[in-house]
């Protein structure tokens, strides 16, 4: 039986107007202003070298638990009880293995936290930059600010795109679902790729905007992207699995889809 929240519960997630929500106001405040064409560029440049640290997955995984998300209204365990919760609800689901191990890695990319981004630079709702932003992206009010939104070669519906490129051909504001994908691509199927790319971009997968920039391959993958959404977001439960019970398990499937050693 799906272990998932039920659709009443449901509602009471991502509830940005409950109270309290502040801080994710300000988060969002910082992320539209900063995330630009220019900014991204820099960010690609500096991140994609993945120069920065050596670590085993599971040491990874075990690093992001000092990181409380701020960009998020739901929840406040540890980030790996988090990738626990999702990975066990896909499970419990009786998914394929790589789907299980794509819950369970999914927010391995918050490591750049830990590594001095500012989490308006890592988390939160993703978007294109280069064209303009769709008002159905969260606090859409706050891309006054972005100096992109003035920027004639920016601001208008397909900006520096060409009607039907695929996302592949479009820059995503940074954060860390562009980064776990870039160094994971080797590794896992396109469909659990999909899912880590671009489950924050919910102006795309939940509002069914920006599809003037999608190719086929992308519709064909939505479904995926849309069938992990859930589990991200409504596996979250004050109370948590065993880590060191399941330890043993998510250590195997680590090793035999990823590197032993990832370059950060
Ligand atoms: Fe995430
Ligand atoms: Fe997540």
């Amino acid at each position: 039986m799906s272990t998932l929240a039920t659709e009443p519960a449901r509602a009471a997630y991502r509830d940005y107007a409950k109270p309290g929500i502040e801080r994710v106001r300000e988060f969002y405040r910082n992320n539209h202003r900063e995330q630009t064409v220019a900014f991204v560029a820099a960010q690609r440049v500096k991140w994609l070298q993945f120069n920065t640290r050596q670590m085993t997955p599971w040491a990874a995984l075990d690093y992001l638990n000092t990181l409380v998300d701020e960009s998020d209204p739901d929840i406040e365990l540890p980030q790996i009880m988090h990738l626990l919760q999702t990975a066990e609800a896909i499970r419990a689901d009786g998914h394929p293995d790589w789907f299980v191990l794509t819950g369970f890695i999914h927010d391995l990319g918050k490591v750049l936290c830990l590594f001095g981004l500012p989490q308006w630079a890592v988390v939160g709702d993703t978007f294109p930059v280069g064209c303009g932003h769709s008002p159905k992206i969260v606090y859409p009010e706050f891309f006054a600010a972005n100096p992109d939104s003035s920027d004639p070669r920016y601001n208008t519906e397909l900006g520096v795109y060409t009607a039907g490129c695929g996302l592949a051909a479009v820059q995503m504001s940074w954060g860390h679902d562009e980064y776990l994908y870039q160094l994971l691509k080797g590794y896992l199927p396109e469909p659990a790729l999909y899912m880590i790319r671009y489950h924050s971009f919910y102006a795309w997968h939940r509002e069914g905007e920006y599809r003037h920039l999608t190719d086929a391959r992308d519709a064909a993958h939505l479904p995926w992207v849309q069938r992990f959404n859930p589990y991200d977001l409504y596996s979250k439960n004050p109370d948590p699995p065993s880590l060191a019970a399941l330890k043993p398990y998510y250590e195997d499937l680590l090793a035999k889809y990823l590197p032993a050693s990832l370059a950060l």
